[in-house]
């Protein structure tokens, strides 16, 4: 228990830093705002989401379009899964609790008087803990984009590169990096362990754990490009689908 002089309330803001730390979070907060009103939109339009061999990664897998049982868009229907990965990820904790919560805003930064600080121990946010079985969800989702991916090769005619198939083949590497470099996934690998050696399947952990740990340092990149990248993938669709966009034929 501290004194009370190191309980006493600092002001908000109150920092000794003379960075402008707040410049950080303007990107996130326009860049998050941006994604999140436009795939509200399209989740919610449920239509322009396929074309030729091409199928928005926002509406895959494809459940029901047929809407025999289900009247709304399809989109909603698998939303929860990729949605509950990306919010439950440990980087856009880290980066929207800051940028929308302001808690705290930044490294060093006073958030004021806010009482005792709880972390992710009390209802909703003890719900973040749920990123390991979303993670098992994401790799499910993974494959199936990366099917969608190698069906966007297969055109009427045959095989073919259309600049939607790299589009999606793009989109689909990156998100693969986003997953692969997970904290949960890298944890699964080789969390845990004292020794590598001692342990059954210890050689294969080890080599699985190094590779992940690698593109571990790199997480945060692979979370914006995978994030911008999903979102123009979609776009690029919708675009061709509604015909504002003439698909170019490559081979
Ligand atoms: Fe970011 Fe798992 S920690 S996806």
């Amino acid at each position: 228990m501290g004194s009370s002089a190191d309980r006493r309330v600092i002001g908000f803001g109150t920092t000794l830093r003379r960075d402008a730390w707040w410049v950080e979070l303007l990107p996130v907060i326009a860049v998050l705002s941006t994604f999140g009103i436009y795939a509200t939109f399209r989740a919610f339009e449920g239509k322009f989401y396929a074309w030729g061999p091409y199928l928005s990664p926002f509406y895959s897998p494809l459940i029901d379009p047929q809407h025999h049982w289900w009247r709304f868009s399809p989109a909603l229907l698998i939303l929860a899964g990729p949605l509950g990965f990306r919010a439950t990820c440990y980087y856009y904790r880290k980066a929207y609790y800051r940028a929308f919560f302001l808690h705290p805003p930044a490294c060093a930064v006073s958030e004021g008087g806010r009482g005792a600080y709880r972390g992710e121990t009390r209802f909703p946010f003890i719900l973040q803990n749920l990123h390991r079985w979303f993670l098992y969800l994401a790799l499910v989702f993974l494959a199936i984009l990366w099917w969608d991916a190698i069906r966007a090769f297969f055109f009427q005619d045959g095989f073919g590169i259309g600049v939607g198939s790299l589009v999606l083949l793009t989109n689909i590497i990156l998100l693969t990096l986003y997953t692969f470099s997970c904290h949960s996934l890298r944890h699964l690998a080789g969390g845990k362990l004292d020794c590598f050696s001692c342990t059954k399947f210890g050689p294969p952990r080890h080599t699985a754990w190094s590779w992940l740990s690698r593109l571990n340092e790199r997480h945060m990149l692979f979370a914006w490009v995978s994030l911008f990248s999903v979102g123009l993938a979609d776009l690029y669709v919708r675009m061709v689908s509604a015909g504002l966009l003439k698909d170019i034929r490559l081979l």
